[in-house]
This record gives C-alpha cells, structure tokens and sequence, in this order.
C-alpha cells in the first residue's frame, strides 16, 4: 500500500480540469499539524490562468490558517514522478524551510524523494528581502 498521502493526491486527480493539456496533476500537503490540503490543475482557455496542483493546494492551507508546511506528494495520471515545476517550487519556498519533503509519484508503491532545498538552491525569500533592508539601514 502506497503512503496515505500518495492516495490523497491520486484522488484529487479525479477533479483536474484540463482540456488543453489532458495532463492531469494532483497534489496533497502535509501541514506542521499533521492537516492535509489537497489540490489539482485547474488549465484556462488563455492557457497563462491555468493554476497549478501544488499552488490550489498551498492556497487551501494558507487560506485556512496554514503556513507551516512538512510533506508534498504530487502525482500525475501519468504516474511518471512529476516534480514541482520552477514557479511551484518558489510558492512553497515562501512558506517552507530547504528540508521540506517533495514526494513524486512513480506508480505502485514506488516514488522518488527529494528535498526543497535540491530543487530549489539559494532561492530568494523574506530573509533575502529583510537582510537588504537591514544593509540598506546600516547604510544610511
Ligand atoms: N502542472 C501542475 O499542475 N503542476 C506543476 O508543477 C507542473 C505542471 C500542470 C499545468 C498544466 O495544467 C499541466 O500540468 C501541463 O503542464
Ligand atoms: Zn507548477
């Protein structure tokens, strides 16, 4: 049996929307309290409005008081480990440390592992802002 999470994100495949790409994308978000926020894509007729299945997910979490995030699993009806693409990857540095756990789905029992600081290195984030501001001050 696969992780429950996995399942998690396999069901929120049955809800993407897309009839531009037919590529369909789940994804399930752990939160610090052990709450999990599911999402999928959701594509657009101007294909640039098309939400992502990790950004539906870190909204639900977020809008409900969440920030503080531990595990993602994505998934796609491809079963072929999709990773967070690039802009997915900056939305969950905004609310989750390097050591976040990104889970992609490789079908069965089987998945391959990473963390967030190996998909995203030296990304930009509220410490990179604040310690400019911090510099800029000492500055003056
Ligand atoms: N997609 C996601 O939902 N998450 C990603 O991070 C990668 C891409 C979706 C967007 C589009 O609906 C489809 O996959 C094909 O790119
Ligand atoms: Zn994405």
């Amino acid at each position: 049996m696969p992780e429950a999470l996995v399942e998690r994100a396999r069901d929120a495949l049955d809800n993407a929307y897309t009839p531009y790409s037919e590529y369909t994308v789940g994804a399930a978000l752990r939160t610090a309290d052990g709450t999990v926020f599911v999402g999928c894509n959701i594509e657009n007729a101007n294909y640039s409005n098309s939400l992502h299945a990790e950004e539906v997910a870190i909204a639900e979490a977020v809008k409900n008081g969440h920030t503080e995030f531990d595990r993602i699993v994505v998934t796609s009806g491809a079963r072929d480990g999709v990773t967070p693409c690039g802009m997915c990857r900056q939305t969950l540095a905004e609310f989750a440390d390097e050591d976040l756990e990104i889970v992609c789905d490789l079908g069965g029992e089987e998945t391959a592992e990473y963390t967030l600081g190996e998909l995203l290195p030296n990304t930009i984030s509220l410490d990179t802002l604040e310690a400019a501001a911090e510099q800029r001050d000492a500055e003056e």
